[in-house]
């Protein structure tokens, strides 16, 4: 073992912490629109200074549904994977088996929690914001990856999670305190996932050979170009919206900087604080280092 995680402690953390989705949101809970929902490390609004502050806090709040949808769809692949990654060991590696079980469980706990969260936003905002799917579809493209490709990429997200709660959230007194609230409680059951799926990457790899090894590594950053032209999407989807609840159209040139800032606000939150945590890095750096620094160099166009 190369890793300080074992599957007994792991399952015993995780079944300490036990909020339900009822808890965060719903029977008079639900979210404040005075308040913005993203930490501005984040959603980057403010470098926008041809919007005003209220047009700042509604991006922030658009920015905010795109999270819980983007969420949401990810933990639609995640789901499946996690459960077939567990049915190998049901029969005689119990805690192995019932700590994936687990991560499975939290996981379709987590789409639950972030549709219920999606319909308060809806029924406060008024506006449709679209957002980029199907999830089935983005399921069947990710899946169609080799396994280590696509136990990488959920280790990206599972890390990336850990990162936003704890650099931009955890400190920000600002946020409306029930979209906090879920992004702590999401982060709380995350680090245990986060490394059961170094467990898995170190499994799936163990008996693979280098090439092979080199090739599911560069599927992951396949993976990784799929979803940037993804957020490439969302940020036009995010201008229309902004521009919808505002009732105005920006100039030509105000809309060129929205997609340039907010595309790459997107590229950060979604790949590059996945990209650069040190543990992601440590993970492929035991797999390729080559790959750790091709990864490094590639990053650099996501911070
Ligand atoms: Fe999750
Ligand atoms: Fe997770």
């Amino acid at each position: 073992m190369t890793y300080h995680y074992n599957f007994k402690d792991v399952l015993g953390r995780a079944e300490r912490i036990t909020w339900r989705v009822e808890d965060m949101i719903g029977e008079g809970k639900t979210l404040d629109f005075s308040k913005p929902f993203m930490p501005e490390g984040l959603a980057r609004v403010e470098e926008m200074t041809f919007l005003s502050p209220a047009d700042k806090r509604t991006l922030n709040q658009i920015r905010g549904h795109a999270y819980l949808s983007i969420f949401g769809l990810v933990e639609e692949f995640i789901l499946p994977f996690v459960l077939d990654h567990a049915k190998p060991f049901i029969n005689g590696e119990d805690y192995r088996a019932r700590a994936f079980l687990e991560f499975a469980s939290e996981e379709a706990k987590h789409i639950h929690l972030f549709r219920r969260f999606r319909q308060e936003f809806v029924k406060g905002f008024h506006v449709d914001c679209k957002v980029i799917g199907p999830a089935d579809a983005v399921a069947k493209h990710i899946l169609s990856h080799h396994p280590l490709s696509v136990a990488l990429t959920i280790l990206h997200i599972e890390w990336m999670t850990q990162r936003h709660f704890q650099d931009s959230v955890n400190d920000d007194g600002t946020l409306d305190p029930q979209f906090k609230n879920l992004l702590k409680h999401h982060w709380m059951e995350e680090m245990q996932h986060a490394q059961l799926d170094t467990l898995m990457v170190e499994a799936i790899a163990e008996n693979m050979k280098q090439a092979e090894i080199d090739e599911a590594i560069d599927g992951y950053l396949k993976i990784g170009g799929f979803l940037d032209n993804g957020m490439k999407q969302q940020t036009a989807f995010d201008l229309e919206a902004f521009e919808a609840v505002t009732k105005r159209r920006l100039t030509p040139a105000d809309r060129d900087e929205f997609m340039r800032v907010q595309h790459q606000a997107n590229r950060w939150t979604y790949l590059g604080t996945g990209m650069t945590h040190k543990n992601f890095l440590e993970t492929l750096g035991k797999l390729s280092a080559a790959k750790r620094a091709l990864l490094e160099s590639v990053a650099r166009d996501f911070c």
